[in-house]
């Protein structure tokens, strides 16, 4: 999970780590209002998950009421990089002398992690890192032997940070460390690390991924952070019952089990639908390999209940699991959806006891209900019913 500038900066100053945190706004009134306890200049700064908001106009100065309310309209609804800007920070100004660049990676091929540190950070560090890679120095740490003083300092004098200022940025990259550990962080970087006028070092931006794998662990930590907001409310209904859903821009429902069959599958009912111009998949949903009624059931609400979706595609592979108990599964599922289950699906059931489960679904005898043996084949009648729905023709002009 990404964090935003905001609280990848809360986050850090749980650790000591000198950093600067005003207030989260949604609209200029509050923006006038956040301002009220802050003295001028103060920065208005979009709060999307993407780098470069410096460089997309996203982050401006402001000296004054006016200049913060002229910012902050032009700001909001901007678009960086497909991300609509919903929310500002509204941070005090800081007098920066210099500008350096740290951050924490999880380096998996090497099994440890990576410091990087260099002291020409700020908006141009991707310049830097192609042009003149000597200028930011790549440090491995052993995630056994942990972060030493020592090894912070040499991570400072390799940045070639000055001399004066070295002590204090090392003491930040510790704390910076302590981050990336307690919170199973696979990513902590600060662009820009500032000195300020005064030789204080500062966090002024951060960004921080935190490990989905240790959800677990972090439980109120994800809790605390977690943004829905420019999330599909159908992902998020399937998340809270456990299925793995994406939104796809298409008009084909697409359920499997296995994630590598649904991506196969989303692959045929393209390549089918190819032939109608623009038939696509209307989502990911990987049911998981027990594919129970329960399960199948709520997969099938989510996907019936998408205005974008026409038909559905059912492919499901008996394993351990047999197809007698998938095709019940899928049985249960319909009869239980009733008058709401009014869209065509075709399935694909394979594996395991098929001709007994194939029989299940026959002798169910349901409406709108298709059966195809094989897998490109229930592509294809999928494509034609979506294709019929929406009233394209074939290109080849079946
Ligand atoms: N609080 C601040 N005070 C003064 N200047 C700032 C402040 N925050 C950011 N800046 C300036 O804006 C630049 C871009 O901001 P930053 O937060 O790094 O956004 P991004 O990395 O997305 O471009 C920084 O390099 C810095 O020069
Ligand atoms: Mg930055």
């Amino acid at each position: 999970m990404d964090l935003y500038e905001h609280q990848a900066k809360k986050l850090f100053a749980r650790y000591g780590v000198p950093t600067v945190q005003g207030s989260v706004v949604y609209n200029s009134e509050q923006a006038a209002g956040a301002v009220a306890d802050m003295e001028f200049p103060v920065v208005v700064k979009a709060q999307v998950k993407v780098g470069g908001r410096g460089k997309a106009g996203g982050v401006k100065l402001a000296h004054n009421l006016q200049e913060l309310n002229q910012y902050t309209n032009e700001i909001l609804g901007m678009d960086i990089k497909s991300h609509r800007v919903r929310r500002l920070l509204v941070d005090p100004g800081v007098d920066i002398a210099e500008e350096y660049y740290l951050s924490f990676l999880l380096d998996r091929s090497n099994r440890g992690y990576l410091a990087m540190c260099s002291v020409s950070g700020g908006m141009d560090i991707e310049q830097v890192a192609k042009d003149t890679p000597e200028l930011l120095a790549k440090i491995p740490i052993n995630p056994v032997d942990g972060l030493t003083r020592e090894c912070a300092l040499e991570i400072v004098k390799k940045g070639q940070l000055p001399e004066e200022i070295q002590d204090k940025a090392a003491s930040v990259v510790q704390q910076l460390y302590e981050v990336m550990i307690d919170a199973d962080a696979t990513l902590v970087e600060v662009n820009p690390l500032v000195r300020t006028t005064d030789d204080e070092i500062l966090a002024i931006d951060g960004k921080v991924t935190l490990d989905n794998n240790s959800e677990f662990r972090h439980l109120s930590l994800f809790d605390e952070f977690r943004d829905d907001s420019g999330a599909d409310f159908r992902e998020i209904a399937a998340k809270k019952v456990g299925l793995n859903y994406v939104k796809l821009d298409g008009n084909v429902g697409i359920i499997g089990n296995g994630a590598g069959l649904v991506m196969s599958t989303l692959d045929v009912v393209a390549y089918a639908g190819e032939k109608y111009g623009d038939i696509k998949p209307a989502n990911f949903l990987d049911i998981g390999g027990g594919a129970s009624a329960e399960v199948m059931e709520a997969g099938l609400r989510i996907i019936m209940d998408d205005p974008d979706v026409e038909a559905i595609f059912v492919n499901v592979f008996g394993g351990i699991t047999s197809c007698v108990e998938v095709a019940s599964g899928i049985v249960k599922a319909l009869q239980s959806l009733g008058d709401s289950a009014e869209k065509p699906i075709v399935i694909r059931i394979d594996g395991n006891a098929v001709e007994e489960g194939r029989k299940v679904i026959e002798e169910a005898n349901l409406p709108y209900i298709t059966t195809a043996a094989r897998m490109d084949e229930g592509a294809r009648m999928v494509a034609r019913i979506t294709a019929d729905r929406l009233g394209l023709s074939n290109s080849e002009g079946e």
